[in-house]
């Protein structure tokens, strides 16, 4: 309870109304895909990333494939999902939860998210103008609030899966 007054107070009803008109706008955006627009700019400034999703490092028509398009797809309805949470933080933390550990099973670390912030921001500056959207700030403040809660539960999530796997592996003996 104690942390749903949390999201209360930091999201106001005006605020997260007009987050999700906004937000609903750049999913349904026809002409193109902001999710794979924002992993284009991560893997333009971090090639090193580029094998994390299956591409080698001299690999440059990455920009084409549908499995970098149906990954940006994918992230786009799950921050629409998120977004469409941000009063119920119980539901969140569920969601992020899930989020995490599909991460880390990829051997991503918490601190790479950060690398997400500065493509976010380019990629939400273009959509802002071409879709006239007029509270960019709100967007850009539940998707820090997103990866800021994610970074927070790594660590947890992690010992858990660790905890899971040991119990998995005194299973078998
Ligand atoms: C807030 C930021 C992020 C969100 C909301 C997000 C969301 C997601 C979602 C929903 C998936 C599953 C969909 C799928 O497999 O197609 C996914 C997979 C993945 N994410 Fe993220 N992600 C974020 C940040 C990152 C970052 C910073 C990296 C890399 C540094 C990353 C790397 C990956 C990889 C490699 C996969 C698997 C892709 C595949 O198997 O094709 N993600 N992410």
């Amino acid at each position: 309870m104690q942390m749903m007054n949390n999201t209360f107070e930091e999201f106001n009803e005006e605020e997260l109304q007009s987050l999700r008109i906004q937000w609903d706008k750049i999913v349904h955006y026809r002409h193109e895909c902001f999710g794979l627009k924002l992993f284009l700019r991560l893997l333009d400034l971090h090639p090193e990333y580029l094998c994390l999703f299956g591409f080698t490092w001299d690999e440059f028509d990455y920009h084409e494939t549908a499995r970098l398009r149906a990954h940006g797809i994918n992230v786009m309805y799950m921050l629409n999902m998120l977004f469409d949470n941000l009063n119920d933080m119980d539901m969140i933390d569920e969601l992020i939860c899930k989020l995490i550990r599909l991460h880390l099973m990829r051997g991503i670390q918490k601190s790479w998210f950060d690398d997400i912030c500065e493509p976010f921001e380019t990629v939400l500056r273009e959509f802002s103008q071409k879709l006239n959207i007029e509270h960019p700030e709100f967007i850009r403040k539940a998707f820090m609030f997103v990866k800021n809660r994610m970074q927070l539960l790594y660590d947890d999530n992690m010992a858990q899966v660790l905890l899971d796997q040991s119990s998995d592996i005194s299973e078998t003996y």
